[in-house]
């Protein structure tokens, strides 16, 4: 049986995680045993496949940080491409910085260790799906540039609203679909099967995916992220940007991602979530996003998408250094 092993840190979560049990355990036993081993075997084998250094883990978990920023520190600067990309990505409009970032040590200081771990996981996470023997390159490529724009725009709203996080909403936009870089490397004929249906009918992927394989990439990232030892925060948005009812640490920093994920879907950098037109102001995360925020309870969301897409244009720069 697939278990989580997340530590409790909310009276909801111990709930949460026995439901999340129970339906792992309800879906599985309903596949034929040999698809249920197949499916384990391959999300280990591409948890191992592709991996988030520990030192990335440990920061992001709020370790001992002193030791982690000279460890990141070392990690980055014994590898000159990533160290040449984090130096052009701090020295991008994105940061509007005033004066130039020449050294990863200055990166630290200016952006934060907690940022120059993001870019830089980010930039290693990229080389390793980029170096997959796939036949579904073309899709791991798409499904990538939507995650960086997914990130990029997570952190224009946060801006925006002003919302107080650790940058939680940038890693959890590059890692929310990454159930998705699984299906496409192990699963490429059944990704077509899904991507047909979806193309085909009124059916989500989630659905689609549910229908054809009985698991989808949400479980799937779910499961990535116990095995990775990611912080709760971002399994959650892994696990429930398609079903916002169901997160229990942070709604909010889940439905920023998911408003994020739905605007790269009408701005074209989507990956094809179903065939049929969205409407955002019928969407939870945008409810859940006017509740938080009273100066929202008046908008329409393509009130927020407008500025957003101007904002995210002059971003396009800090994007591109991803692909
Ligand atoms: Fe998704
Ligand atoms: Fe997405």
């Amino acid at each position: 049986m697939w278990t989580c092993s997340y530590s409790v840190h909310s009276n909801n979560i111990p709930l949460t995680r026995r439901q999340h049990t129970a339906r792992y355990n309800g879906r599985l036993l309903s596949l034929p045993p040999e698809l249920v081993m197949d499916i384990r075997e391959k999300i280990h084998a591409v948890s191992d496949l592709i991996s988030i250094p520990r030192t990335a883990i440990e920061l992001m978990s709020g370790g001992d940080s002193k030791t982690a920023s000279q460890k990141l520190i070392h990690l980055v600067e014994s590898d000159p491409v990533l160290t040449a990309k984090l130096l052009s990505t701090a020295n991008s409009a994105f940061y509007g910085l005033r004066w130039e970032v020449a050294s990863i040590q200055q990166a630290v200081l200016t952006l934060g260790v907690d940022e120059v771990n993001r870019i830089a996981m980010a930039y290693q996470l990229r080389q390793q799906i980029f170096t997959l023997d796939s036949h579904q390159k073309d899709y791991l490529a798409k499904v990538w540039k939507h995650s960086v724009v997914t990130a990029a725009v997570s952190r224009l709203i946060k801006q925006y609203i002003h919302y107080h996080s650790n940058g939680e909403e940038f890693t959890g936009g590059i890692l929310h679909d990454f159930g998705k870089i699984l299906l496409a490397h192990h699963f490429p004929k059944e990704l077509d099967e899904i991507r047909s249906l979806v193309a085909g009918t009124s059916l989500t992927d989630v659905a689609a995916e549910q229908k054809i394989l009985g698991i989808d990439h949400t479980e799937i990232g779910w499961v990535l992220a116990s095995k990775w030892e990611l912080p709760l925060s971002i399994a959650e948005i892994m696990r429930y940007h398609h079903s916002l009812d169901d997160v229990a640490l942070d709604p909010v920093l889940v439905s920023i991602v998911r408003f994020a994920d739905l605007l790269t879907e009408h701005w074209e950098f989507g990956v094809g979530e179903r065939s049929v037109p969205v409407y955002l102001d019928d969407e939870p995360c945008w409810k859940i996003l006017q509740k938080s925020y009273p100066d929202l309870a008046g908008m329409n969301a393509m009130d927020l998408e407008k500025p957003l897409f101007s904002i995210f244009e002059s971003s396009r720069e800090f994007v591109s250094m991803f692909l």
